[in-house]
């Protein structure tokens, strides 16, 4: 018998509703939020109110996309966190109320592990990592290594202690005034520049932790000085900028990397997260296969920034294993995995 598993993402600014047939997507919807531009970043209370408004027309489409009924379906998975409450209260109280009613099992998702198990998607003629595997885990919120000894198991090894890379490049970007998210426009920009032009901080962390903020205030400190003695800096050298910056990000997170892989001697690594999306990034991960011979995942576009694919495939996994939840489940806005 056929696994549909309805996967419903609301952890920050996306509300996202997937249907996946043991493991394969049938249908992903994604509404994104525009409300936020004009403030330069997620405002919580109005993301609550946006997913109030999405969700039901999302999941309607999702279904609708994937040719089912819901009466079809075996269960409903949701992200439960972390993220922003108000956000994630939505999503978590729209699955009980669907499961309730259908007398459908639950099963609650970790959104770390969700984007991780956008590699477990089952696609034709794609490749699946093999366990243990090491997962780059960039996001707006999170900046991790984790070494993902199952479907269900995965250890974080290393973690930013301040900011997270793409908060790195929102907020970078933002200070250059690029409008918001700053991570794809940095990226856009940076294939114009050199990114050599400018040096900012490193910085000099134990182990396999990561840390942006000092990178941040190297970058403020660089245009601060420079707009002294001209005005026009930003507008004149915004290309090489973001070159630097992003070569710079890229050079921290692969670093620590390949360090991680060097000692757990593992050569399969994956990326994940919303940074994902960065080509430099993807090039460098191209990279460790064509100098080093290692094996790399890189998702697909679609499966970058926040969806409920991945959420809907780490819940199939999680059901395969009857990893249930009931009407109880409370969502977390911070925890590990
Ligand atoms: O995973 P995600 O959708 O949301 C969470 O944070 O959970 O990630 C969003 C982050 C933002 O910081 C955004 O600027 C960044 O991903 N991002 C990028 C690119 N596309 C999205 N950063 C760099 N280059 C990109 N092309």
């Amino acid at each position: 018998m056929q696994t549909l598993i309805l996967g419903i993402e609301s952890s920050c600014d996306d509300t996202s509703a997937a249907v996946i047939c043991d493991g394969v997507v049938l249908s992903n919807v994604t509404a994104s939020q525009a409300v936020h531009m004009r403030y330069g970043g997620v405002v919580p209370e109005l993301a609550s109110r946006a997913h109030q408004q999405n969700i039901i027309p999302v999941v309607d489409k999702a279904i609708a996309d994937a040719g089912i009924t819901k009466e079809q379906l075996s269960a409903v998975a949701f992200t439960r966190g972390p993220g922003l409450l108000g956000s994630l209260l939505v999503g978590t109280s729209f699955a009980k109320g669907f499961a309730l009613a259908r007398g459908l099992k639950m099963v609650d998702v970790n959104h770390l592990q969700a984007h991780v198990s956008a590699h477990f998607i089952i696609e034709e003629g794609k490749q699946q990592p093999e366990f243990p595997f090491l997962c780059l885990l960039v996001s707006g919120g999170n900046s991790q290594i984790l070494l993902v000894k199952d479907y269900t198991e995965m250890e974080i090894i290393g973690q930013t202690i301040d900011d997270a890379a793409g908060e790195a490049f929102d907020k970078c970007a933002k200070v250059m005034n690029l409008g918001y998210p700053g991570g794809p426009i940095v990226n856009k920009l940076a294939n114009e520049g050199d990114p050599k032009a400018f040096t900012f901080a490193k910085p000099v962390i134990p182990n396999y932790d990561y840390s942006f903020s000092g990178l941040k205030t190297s970058f403020l400190y660089t245009l601060r000085d420079n707009l002294k003695t001209d005005p026009d800096f930003i507008e004149k050298h915004k290309a090489d900028l973001c070159a630097s910056l992003q070569s710079t990000v890229i050079d921290i997170l692969m670093n620590k990397l390949i360090k991680a892989a060097k000692d757990l001697k593992i050569t399969q690594i994956a990326l994940a997260g919303g940074v994902s999306a960065n080509t430099g990034l993807r090039d460098a991960f191209e990279k460790l296969h064509t100098n080093r011979g290692w094996t790399v995942f890189i998702p697909k576009f679609a499966y970058t920034t926040d969806n409920a694919a991945m959420v809907a495939s780490a819940g199939y996994r999680r059901y395969q294993k009857g990893l249930f939840i009931d009407q109880s489940a409370a969502p977390f806005s911070r925890t590990i995995i």
